[in-house]
């Protein structure tokens, strides 16, 4: 489904709001509702209900929703279940299935549901927002505020407005506002009680004023802590492309410093020095320079492809063409450890790529960072597979991602430990930067294995100390 772009944006400009609009339902506070309880709709859920506001989180999967119900969240966020408990026993937060439950009890409509990236292409699959929209918007029965948080392409929250014009009674005078999220996994808790920025994009005063009111408890925190939280308010586009453009310009800087850590491997400099001493420069800064084995994830991957596709149909594809080389720096990145593991196992480079057949191999991280058992688009998946199809016997181990490693690779050995899955190795692999393993004992881990060779594909590690040890230590643009 493509989605038609109106170019002619509403005459309405929104200027920075600060007086709270009554809500329809009489409440004294909006009520909220969080359409798609995955990890976004979820934690956004949870951590409202946290800042005060009474909160109702909607999704289609009834096994999700009595998980949450039961005080138990799907997903591993760190301080999240604490939250949720609370928030449950409170009284404040609660979930179910019905779309009418949510007209009738909302003032404020979050839809957070996923737009993944299409089978066929490398646009983003819209289908989830559109049925979201259009079962709430046909189920209101008074005035109500429907704000998209998904990520979406440029045009979507027009789109939806037409939507919301076909599907909501004209009288009840539904409005659609946009307000992107930048929340990080295994931060999440302190993104969303904490942001650094709050993006609204609205076309009415009352639209602005109950989007403020929904948010009031983030600002009554950051005050109490004496900190302010900038607001930028905009129109659509500019709401859309915000999230586009950050991801983005993350996706751009980590692919810069790993074309970097390229240059460093063939000229024998060391990447994380280059990053530190380029970092000092506040222009630059020290954060997302850390080269390694690349991004993945739910996010980065997806919308860089969605933005690119997108901008192509509107025809200014050529200011987005450096993101398919960040895309490509980025695959590159993948295939880096499976050469170096054939080198430094001195395996030969055959007709079909490396035979790694005959040797073991610990993977030591599953997820796409740490502090997440997400496993979507993981670098060291993708490692993994290929060290896999190389013939290599791999082992892995990772603290919170075994289960949905497991399910999206089953064909290698999972291991309980970390001990475990270095015993008898001829060559270990940390390829997600877990805590456990920056703080493991490589004297101890050197007994175990069969082989004493480390390629640290996030640059976790301390060389001085792995070497110190007895192992061979290899990182990422390293000499
Ligand atoms: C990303 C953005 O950081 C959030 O701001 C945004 O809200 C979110 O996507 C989203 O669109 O919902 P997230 O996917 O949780 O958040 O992950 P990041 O922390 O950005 O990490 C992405 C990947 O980049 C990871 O695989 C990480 O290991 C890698 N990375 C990060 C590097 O390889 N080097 C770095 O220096 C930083």
């Amino acid at each position: 489904m493509t989605i038609p772009y109106s170019s002619s944006p509403s005459p309405f400009s929104p200027a920075a709001v600060t007086e709270v609009v009554a809500p329809p339902s009489g409440a004294a506070k909006p009520r909220l509702t969080f359409l798609g309880t995955g990890y976004l709709g979820a934690t956004y859920a949870i951590c409202f209900a946290e800042l005060g506001y009474e909160v109702l989180g909607v999704d289609v999967d009834a096994d999700k929703i009595a998980k949450l119900s039961a005080g138990e969240v799907p997903f591993h966020e760190p301080g999240l279940d604490l939250l949720l408990r609370q928030n449950l026993a409170a009284g404040r937060l609660r979930f179910g299935t019905s779309y009418e439950q949510a007209a009738d009890f909302g003032d404020v409509h979050f839809i957070c549901v996923g737009t993944p990236q299409q089978n066929d292409g490398m646009s983003a699959d819209l289908t989830y927002v559109e049925r979201a929209v259009t079962s709430l918007a046909g189920a209101l029965t008074r005035k109500a505020l429907i704000v998209g948080k998904s990520t979406v392409p440029a045009g979507t929250a027009s789109w939806v407005q037409q939507l919301v014009g076909k599907h909501a009674a004209p009288e009840l005078e539904v409005e659609v506002a946009w307000n992107p999220e930048f929340l990080q996994e295994g931060h999440a808790v302190e993104d969303v009680l904490r942001p650094n920025r709050l993006v609204f994009a609205y076309e009415s005063p009352w639209a602005g004023g109950i989007l403020y009111a929904a948010h009031k408890g983030v600002f009554d925190l950051a005050a109490t802590e004496e900190r302010e939280v900038p607001v930028v308010s905009c129109n659509f586009a500019t709401a859309e492309l915000v999230k586009m453009a950050a991801n983005s310009f993350l996706a751009t800087k980590i692919s810069f410093i790993n074309a970097m850590s390229e240059v460093c491997e063939v000229t024998g400099a060391d990447v994380t020095l280059l990053a530190r001493a380029i970092g000092y420069d506040p222009r630059i800064g020290q954060r997302y320079l850390q080269a390694g084995i690349g991004f993945g994830g739910g996010c980065l991957p997806k919308d860089i492809r969605a933005f690119q596709a997108r901008v192509q149909e509107l025809g200014a594809g050529e200011s987005v063409r450096f993101l398919h080389e960040v895309d490509l720096i980025n695959q590159r990145r993948r295939t880096r450890v499976l050469k170096l593991a054939t080198q430094l196992l001195d395996r030969p480079f055959g007709p079909a790529g490396p035979d790694l057949s005959g040797t073991r191999i610990a993977v030591l991280g599953a997820t796409f960072k740490p502090n997440t058992d997400d496993v979507r688009d993981a670098p060291s998946l993708a490692v993994t597979t290929l060290l896999h199809k190389a013939g290599a016997d791999v082992h892995v181990y990772d603290p919170q991602g075994m289960d949905n490693a497991r399910t999206v690779l089953p064909d290698v050995t999972y291991e309980p430990t970390l001990d475990a899955a270095v015993a008898g190795a001829d060559l270990v692999c940390v390829l997600t930067e877990w805590g456990e393993f920056r703080n493991a004992d490589p004297t101890g881990l050197g007994q175990l294995a069969a082989g004493k060779i480390v390629i640290d594909g996030r640059n976790c590690l301390d060389p001085a100390l792995w070497i110190a040890a007895g192992w061979e230590y290899h990182g990422m643009g390293r000499s």
